[in-house]
């Protein structure tokens, strides 16, 4: 339509259009909404405008807008009301319930211009009701499927509630339709983007982490949250759990993995050598410090620092690394000088810090400048389903190392592998993965070659207790041909207790 049409239209007396069909005006105002709306592509701003022009078209006082739910469509929706509560919109004693219901249900709008009059209401007690004169609503249908519908009244008798505005309210809603159906379909589109990106993202950047456990999932999906972010992560979970490869996982998916990663191991160092391995020292500092000595920390200046065993660092050492986490200076040992550097801290501990801080072995505030985002590793014996998935990737880790066929593991040897409690966690796996490819030479691994502590059964060593009560008693028993009176003597217990262990074995014996 061009802008003459329009002015030509304003200045003479508008054409009375044939019944059925819209003015000049509305049919220029439909177009105006639908390039309005068109260009809108956030469902919830979409419905705040949709709302806002059905509202000012017919002049309503209060109005709603109800969607279907993407995942049930019989489930109706309050999406965006004016001057009406959301819940009260839809509350099934409310006579605009059954309006919206009975919209959706034939698919085509209502108007009343005098609800009191109007024997479709006749029986709504509603005190809201009572007060209620125009009303108004109509189905957003696109292409035969039904999306919602608006609704819009009045107290008093409204000039804009007429059979023109409701062809106008049907024209407009038909368009809106069209762009809240667009609107969600890019929203869809979006997440499914955002999903498929994040899932590349994750398949890249922590690909040398296995694992598909729930638990281990939780783990990728808060890594995959914060990677893009620069702020301190504590990782907590037992020796061998992965916190390590975890740390680098970060910094090498992170903003800052152009810069160095540097790791220092905080546990078992004497004070002085850790503060100056950390920040290092003057010349002259202590005895041994022979000349100036740059720390690590300003070594991995822009990259990230690992503090490995953090709940060990001395608390005199504690302070000072506060300083690093707060304003990013330091000494050296012994000097006077106040660097600068700029580091992100990773730091990782296999004790609960939030108990040290309890037990006043930890500083409070510098727990808390390290634990912005706290990811717990779970133990290997947590990760339900994993054992498999890590064998067969230490299988070909290490036959790729050596230049191995990558072996198999015999279904035997994978149910003892399966079932044990891995106190050293996957570091313990991978350790006797590796031993059993040499032990087993050219063959598969089977459980001989499985060499777990604390295993009893399948190394055929150690018993248990009852293993050799049974064994003992049946020996025993044996000896005396069978005479539990004779048997309970030489045992130097009951005749009661006997016959009560036999049964519990299932054992008769003839007398
Ligand atoms: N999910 C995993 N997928 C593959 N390899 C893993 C996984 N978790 C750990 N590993 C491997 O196990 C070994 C131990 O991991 P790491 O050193 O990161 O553990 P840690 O938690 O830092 O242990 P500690 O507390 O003893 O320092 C490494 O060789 C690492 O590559
Ligand atoms: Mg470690």
């Amino acid at each position: 339509m061009s802008e003459n049409a329009v002015s030509n239209a304003a200045a003479r007396p508008a054409p009375v259009p044939p019944p059925g069909m819209l003015p000049q005006e509305q049919l220029h105002a439909l177009y105006e909404i639908a390039q309005v709306l068109n260009s809108i592509t956030d469902i919830d701003r979409l419905l705040d405008r949709v709302m806002d022009i059905a509202i000012q078209t017919v002049d309503a006082e209060r109005g709603f807008l109800v969607l279907s739910e993407d995942t049930d469509a019989a489930k109706l929706t309050v999406r965006t009301a004016r001057n009406i509560a959301p819940e009260a919109a839809m509350s099934i004693s409310d006579i605009s319930h059954s309006i919206v219901q009975e919209v959706i249900d034939r698919q085509s709008g209502v108007l009343t211009v005098d609800a009191q009059a109007d024997p479709r209401f006749a029986g709504s007690e509603s005190v809201i009701f009572k007060q209620i004169r125009a009303v108004m609503s109509v189905p957003f249908v696109v292409r035969g499927k039904l999306l919602g519908a608006i609704y819009l009244d009045g107290k008093t008798r409204r000039a804009g509630f007429t059979d023109d505005s409701l062809a106008f309210l049907k024209a407009f809603s038909h368009l809106a339709a069209i762009a809240i159906e667009n609107a969600r379909l890019m929203g869809s589109l979006r997440d499914e983007n955002y999903l498929l990106r994040s899932e590349v993202q994750r398949a890249y950047h922590f690909k040398e982490i296995m694992g598909n456990s729930p638990r281990m999932l939780q783990v990728f999906e808060m890594l995959t949250k914060i990677m893009n972010s620069d702020i301190s992560v504590l990782l907590e979970g037992e020796s061998g759990t992965g916190k390590e490869l975890v740390a680098r996982a970060l910094h090498y998916s992170g903003p800052r993995r152009d810069k160095s990663f540097i790791a220092q191991f905080c546990g078992n160092l004497s004070e002085t050598l850790l503060e100056s391995e950390l920040f290092g020292h003057k010349r002259g500092a202590f005895t041994g410090a022979i000349s100036d000595k740059k720390g690590l920390l300003e070594v991995a200046n822009g990259g990230t620092f690992f503090l490995d065993e953090v709940a060990e660092i001395p608390i005199s050492i504690q302070s000072k690394l506060l300083r690093v986490l707060q304003d990013g200076e330091f000494r050296r040992v012994g000097d006077t000088e106040t660097r600068k550097v700029d580091v992100r801290i990773i730091s990782a501990t296999n004790k609960s810090l939030a108990r040290e801080v309890e037990k006043g072995v930890f500083r409070e505030d510098l727990f808390y400048r390290l634990n912005v985002i706290t990811i717990q590793i779970p133990a290997l014996r947590d990760r339900t389903g994993d054992t498999p998935l890590l064998v067969q990737h230490f299988l070909n880790k290490h036959a790729a190392k050596s230049g191995q066929r990558v072996k198999k593991v015999t279904p035997e040897a994978m149910k003892i592998l399966d079932g044990y409690h891995w106190p050293g966690n996957v570091r313990e796996l991978e350790n006797a993965i590796e031993r059993a490819m040499v032990l087993a030479e050219d063959r598969d691994i089977s459980p001989s070659e499985l060499i777990i502590p604390r295993v009893a059964k399948p190394m055929g060593a150690a018993k248990t207790l009852k293993e050799y009560e049974r064994e003992l008693v049946l020996k025993t028993l044996e000896e005396m041909k069978g005479n539990k009176t004779h048997t309970a003597e030489a045992l130097g217990v009951s005749l009661r207790w006997l016959h009560y262990k036999l049964a519990e074995w299932k054992i008769g014996v003839s007398a």
